[in-house]
């Protein structure tokens, strides 16, 4: 059975939004849950653990698994390295960037460096690296003892135990394991929003994607057991909840009730005590009409879809393999935009993609104009081991990537400039998440997830629900005042 611990507020002026675009990698707050009936490994220098996450939300989510796992063993985890005796990574590979800096880390534990750390301590590489990489990561920094892929978390327990039993190097590499779903303690980080993995894996092979490969096949997890999840998060006090996959709204209940995904939001939406559900990454080919139904028929699901074009050229996105066109896409759009409500759409675009002409990329620009996104990631085509876009011929050469990527991003900073600067006057709901060093400056997000800072003469909003009138707008935020009427 899952259980929540709720912690103090973590920094979340820094919480990062995007499921898989995070630039800086994160570290839990420590705190102490050990069980004191679950056996303590003996470790010389004490059953102490730091752990660092990179990447996606998803990966946010595997370290509070992770933390549970081992809080709930009786290790404590520290905030540094230094502290530790056990050091993990949970890493990402989804770019060839975010994959490098796990290995940058490691090579300060080299005992050839001089400046290298102690060695006495077991380093272990988690996620997504670890499941592309393999034992290879032994080769490269062979001080490494443990490497575990993202479906093997509930085993760590044994691999470590196996470690102490003599074991110089363990590895945990299934893909294709539903046990990752259920486990006995998640050390939730963030302190109003609990992020919930309904699918894992992903079966949709886009030319471009490591993973395929790193997360495995697709597996839901069985609608019961999502909502017990959700009705023990409501009892403990959190009111939003963030559903997360690969691809989410792929989503099939695996259990008899075969709730579809809209089924299944509007389920969540029904717990007494959860007033917002979000769901990251929607993929465009099974974003279907009663998707966009649910969330106007009921308040609890935000206004908010990301959905990930990739690009706006039919040519392009046949070469990804994204299984839709230009045209189904902008169909989707027009659905979404056809709500009842105002729906936000946010995407992710790739430019350089191997082939990509002058023309695509104009394409997608034109698409840009026209789906009006509220948001956009953007990326340049980064090769990826195992792909087979990785093999493609006709690369863009870098600096040609470099100038789409920034042509790309100031159209797309003056479109939500123009598009939050429509929304002054008007009052939302937002959830407060932070509050700044001045006394009366919050922070919080709307159900559409702007970042709306405001002013209010009251204290102790943390955590709250405040109406907010709009008086001013940037491109990646808006301001305003509480709204009192
Ligand atoms: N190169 C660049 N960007 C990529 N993404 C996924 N794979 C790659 C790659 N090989 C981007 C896509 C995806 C987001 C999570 O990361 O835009 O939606
Ligand atoms: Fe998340 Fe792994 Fe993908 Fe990175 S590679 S975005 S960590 S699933």
């Amino acid at each position: 059975m899952a259980e929540s611990i709720h912690v103090p507020l973590a920094s979340l002026l820094s919480a990062k939004e995007h499921p898989h675009a995070f630039s800086t990698p994160s570290r839990t707050e420590p705190v102490r849950a050990g069980d004191p009936a679950a056996p303590v490994p003996e470790f010389s220098g004490g059953g102490t653990f730091f752990i660092e996450t990179f990447g996606c939300q998803m990966n946010e989510h595997d370290s509070e698994k992770v933390v549970g796992v081992l809080l709930r063993r009786g290790y404590r985890q520290v905030a540094s390295p230094d502290q530790a005796r056990l050091v993990f990574y949970n890493t990402c590979s989804i770019r060839e960037k975010a994959a490098q800096k796990v290995f940058s880390r490691l090579g300060e534990f080299n005992p050839k460096n001089n400046f290298g750390r102690d060695s006495g301590k077991v380093i272990g590489v988690l996620g997504c690296v670890a499941q592309q990489e393999g034992e290879e990561i032994f080769e490269r920094a062979p001080w490494v003892s443990l490497v575990c892929g993202s479906a093997s978390y509930r085993e760590l327990p044994l691999l470590l135990a196996r470690l102490e039993a003599g074991e110089n190097r363990v590895t945990g590499l299934e893909t294709d394991t539903d046990e990752t779903f259920e486990t006995e303690l998640t050390r939730r980080n963030h302190p109003f929003r609990a992020y919930l993995t309904i699918i894992e894996g992903c079966d949709k092979a886009c030319s471009y994607c490591v993973v395929p490969y790193t997360r495995g096949p697709e597996r839901s997890r069985a609608s019961e057991s999502i909502l017990r999840e959700v009705r023990e998060l409501a009892d403990v006090g959190y009111t939003e909840i963030q559903l997360l996959g690969q691809t989410v709204n792929s989503y099939r209940d695996p259990s008899n009730r075969h709730l579809s995904f809209a089924e299944l939001l509007l389920a969540v939406a029904e717990v007494p005590g959860i007033r917002r559900v979000r769901f990251m990454t929607s993929h465009p080919r099974d974003m279907g009409a009663d998707i966009v139904a649910a969330i106007d028929s009921s308040p609890a699901l935000c206004d908010h879809v990301h959905l990930p074009v990739q690009s706006g050229s039919t040519r392009v996105l046949r070469a990804m393999q994204r299984t839709y066109t230009r045209e189904e896409y902008l169909e989707k759009i027009s659905l979404i935009r056809g709500a009842r409500k105002p729906i936000s759409i946010t995407t992710d675009f790739i430019v350089g993609f191997p082939g990509e002409t002058e023309r695509d990329f104009e394409e997608t620009l034109s698409l840009m104009e026209l789906a009006q996104f509220d948001s956009a990631f953007s990326f340049q085509y980064s090769p990826r081991p195992h792909t087979p876009a990785a093999l493609m011929a006709d690369p863009v050469p870098e600096a040609e990537k470099q100038r789409r990527l920034q042509v790309l991003q100031e159209r797309q900073r003056a479109i939500q400039l123009q598009r939050n600067q429509a929304l002054a006057g008007q009052v939302f709901e937002v959830l407060v998440e932070g509050a700044s060093r001045r006394e009366t400056q919050w922070t919080g997000r709307t159900s559409s997830n702007r970042s709306l800072n405001f002013t209010s003469s009251r204290t102790d909003l943390l955590g709250k629900y405040v109406r907010v009138r709009v008086t001013g707008a940037g491109p990646n935020s808006l301001t305003g005042n509480e709204s009192i009427e």
